[in-house]
């Protein structure tokens, strides 16, 4: 995700009634993306299970791990893979290139381990504005050579191209839907593209995030973030309750406005974090995610476009690995926690249970946390370090101001950078041992909505630092090492 612009934020504010959607089947299916930025991913068949037992039709990947996509075979869910942007520059110069990664990650998997492989997303959102321009040059050219390789391959009636791109690609002149157009510095860019997809049937995909326009924005109405109803903008006789729809319309007016007005939209990514930050937490996602699923079960479009949508959810479980650079919430989007425990009751309409279904056989680690001991003092100097260094490796996202763990005390803080370190590191001994300052207990320190985590067990080859795991594995003689090169600064 990344930044959605707030140009939608000054609609009068008036009471409406809007929202009296019966729930009915499911027309266009509901996917999700499934991330794995986690220190310890659930076992890829263990996901693919949730996929099932939650109804989910679709799943999008930011990669075609292959251990993902042959837990996919057979299932029935269709797959949109995807290629990371630092990849874009290879494929943009060689065609061999291109073949290589389509036949290794698309026809392999198609044929011979039955992935119901739709859709390639060539990049992600690789015109941010914050990405600084990095991918202007190679996107286009990538999707070419990605696009040529499948038609070589004798796959271009089933696996289309896309590009995930983030809305800031679009704006509107005159906060109105109506106003929209491409971003002038890459106008005609956006036009290749869009010319390219439509020529090869390809989809625009958009990732769309209300939650950032309430984020950046302290006077956002908040109503208008969610699907209830309580404000609205009326542009040219076209009612507009909700910053989705309002955006997504803008995207359609700017393809309309160069020619385009039919191309298909996939959202790539919608949804809401639930920690990090004071609008990200429970009763807004649920909120949220839970009008945005009544929208789709109801068949509903936007003000422009009528009939069902199509999207993808952002997103499955919590990814404790994000970079937070776009802010402390960004390791927090799941529907469900690291271990795949539903957040909150949302029906998506899609089983017969109304509710999220849990990850099934999970293995939690011993039931013992690392905590501050009593007799550590708050006023020795080791502390401030230790917590610092901690932070530095564990998930400390959930500490700030209106988070989950925002209200604890400062002892309680320190044990909370403490616990999640020792459980990163598998509740490795040598991980709980911040010099005079830490013990184990097997007292959950959990309070209200704060929860100290429990890691889970990930396969031997990760908890010896050879799979995905490897990051957080950090051997005691450097932690030692690091005390006493802080010690000795301070
Ligand atoms: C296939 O995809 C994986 C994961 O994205 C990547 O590491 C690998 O390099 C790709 N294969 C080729 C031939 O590019
Ligand atoms: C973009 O530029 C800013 C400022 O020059 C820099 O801090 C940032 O790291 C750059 N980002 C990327 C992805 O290159
Ligand atoms: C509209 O809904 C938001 C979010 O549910 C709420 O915070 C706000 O007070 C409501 N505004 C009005 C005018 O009802
Ligand atoms: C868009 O689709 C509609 C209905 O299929 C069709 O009547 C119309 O001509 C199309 N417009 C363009 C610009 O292709
Ligand atoms: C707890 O830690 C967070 C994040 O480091 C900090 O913002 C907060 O002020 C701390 N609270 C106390 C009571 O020390
Ligand atoms: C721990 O405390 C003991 C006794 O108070 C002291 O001798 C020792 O130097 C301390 N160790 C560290 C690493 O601070």
């Amino acid at each position: 995700m990344g930044l959605t612009m707030d140009v939608f934020s000054r609609g009068h504010v008036v009471a409406l009634c809007w929202l009296c959607v019966e729930l009915v089947a499911l027309v266009n299916g509901i996917g999700v993306n499934w991330g794995t930025q986690a220190t310890h991913p659930l076992p890829a068949s263990t996901v693919v299970r949730m996929l099932k037992d939650n109804g989910f039709q679709k799943v999008k990947l930011f990669d075609a791990d292959s251990s993902s996509l042959k837990a996919l075979g057979n299932s029935g869910i269709q797959v949109m893979v995807g290629i990371p942007n630092d990849m874009l520059a290879t494929l943009a110069s060689s065609v061999e290139a291109a073949e290589k990664w389509v036949s290794q990650n698309v026809s392999t998997h198609v044929s011979s381990n039955g992935v119901d492989i739709r859709y390639v997303a060539v990049g992600n959102e690789p015109f941010l504005t914050t990405l600084n321009g990095s991918f202007l040059g190679t996107t286009l050219p990538a999707l070419q050579n990605i696009q040529s390789a499948i038609i070589k391959a004798g796959l271009s009636t089933r696996v289309k191209v896309t590009v995930p791109l983030n809305a800031d690609v679009y704006s509107s002149s005159t906060s109105l839907p109506s106003g929209g157009d491409f971003r002038p510095d890459i106008h005609d860019l956006m036009l290749s593209i869009v010319k390219f997809l439509s020529d090869n049937g390809g989809p625009f995909t958009v990732n769309i995030y209300p939650f950032i326009s309430l984020y950046i924005d302290p006077n956002f109405p908040a109503g208008y973030a969610f699907f209830d109803g309580n404000s609205s903008i009326n542009d040219g006789g076209a009612i507009y309750t909700n910053v989705f729809d309002a955006n997504h319309d803008t995207l359609l007016w700017a393809l309309q406005k160069n020619g385009y007005g039919n191309l298909s939209i996939i959202v790539g990514e919608i949804g809401w974090p639930t920690d990090g930050d004071k609008n990200a937490n429970l009763n807004y996602a649920q909120q949220f995610n839970q009008g945005f699923m009544n929208k789709i079960a109801a068949g509903k479009g936007t003000p422009l476009r009528a009939g069902p949508l199509d999207a993808f959810l952002f997103s499955l479980i919590d990814e404790d690995a994000k970079s937070i650079a776009p802010g402390n919430f960004e390791r927090h989007w799941g529907l469900f926690y690291f271990d795949g425990q539903p957040k909150y009751a949302l029906n998506l309409g899609t089983s017969s249970s109304n509710s999220l279904v849990a990850a099934r056989n999970v293995r939690y680690l011993a039931q013992q946390w690392c905590v501050m001991s009593s007799s550590a003092s708050l006023d020795d100097p080791q502390v401030a370090p230790s917590v610092s260094y901690a932070c530095s490796f564990a998930d400390c996202t959930c500490l700030g101001y209106g988070s989950s763990c925002g209200n604890l005390d400062a002892r309680g803080n320190i044990s909370y950078a403490f616990n999640d370190y020792y459980q990163q590191n598998n509740q490795l001994q040598s991980a709980c041992q911040f010099p005079n300052l830490s013990v184990i207990t097997n007292n959950d320190p959990s309070t209200g909505t704060c929860k100290y985590r429990i890691m889970i067990q990930t396969d031997t080859k990760s908890a010896l630092g050879l799979g995905a795991g490897a990051v957080s594995f950090r051997p005691l003689t450097r932690v030692l090492f690091i005390f006493m090169f802080l010690a000795t600064a301070l």
